[in-house]
């Protein structure tokens, strides 16, 4: 847990928000949010009753989050692209830049893949053999072929 020290928490009590305003406001469940803090991708504070506090710069966060979820990107990914995106401040506005380029890199790579893997599954489809030598889905880049001829994992 990011300490943001509790003289800001009297000081600005309104921009600070409880788990269950997080939650309202993004719509991600309160499990969810304890997960991701968990992962470093948010981050809290504690209030006098020991009650988790939220920037409100997290919202940010979280709905970049709740959006990379939906089209499936793994949260390893996001803990990449936040790495140099700051907790403990609202994030500047070239920082939220730098992050934005990074997060386009990936989602371009993303794409590529996507594209790739859907021509070779549209093949398979088509083509229904399962070879080992020959089908790039069931067997990409022929992973074995390096230790040796023969079965591999017999
Ligand atoms: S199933 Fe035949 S090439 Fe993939």
């Amino acid at each position: 847990m990011t300490s943001y020290g509790s003289a800001s928490l009297r000081a600005t009590p309104d921009d600070w928000l409880s788990i269950g305003e997080v939650s309202a406001r993004t719509g991600a469940a309160v499990s969810a949010l304890r997960f991701y803090e968990e992962l470093g991708l948010i981050a809290s504070d504690r209030d006098h009753r020991n009650q988790r506090r939220y920037p409100r710069h997290m919202l940010r966060r979280v709905a970049l989050i709740s959006v990379a979820k939906r089209i499936g990107i793994p949260l390893q990914d996001l803990q990449e692209a936040f790495a140099d995106v700051p907790l403990d401040r609202p994030p500047s506005h070239q920082e939220w830049q730098r992050a934005s380029r990074d997060w386009k890199r990936r989602l371009e790579e993303r794409r590529q893949t996507i594209e790739r893997l859907e021509a070779e599954l549209t093949g398979c489809i088509g083509c229904g053999c399962l070879s080992m030598k020959a089908c790039a889905l069931l067997n990409p880049g022929d992973a074995l072929a390096g230790d040796g001829v023969g079965p591999r994992r017999l």
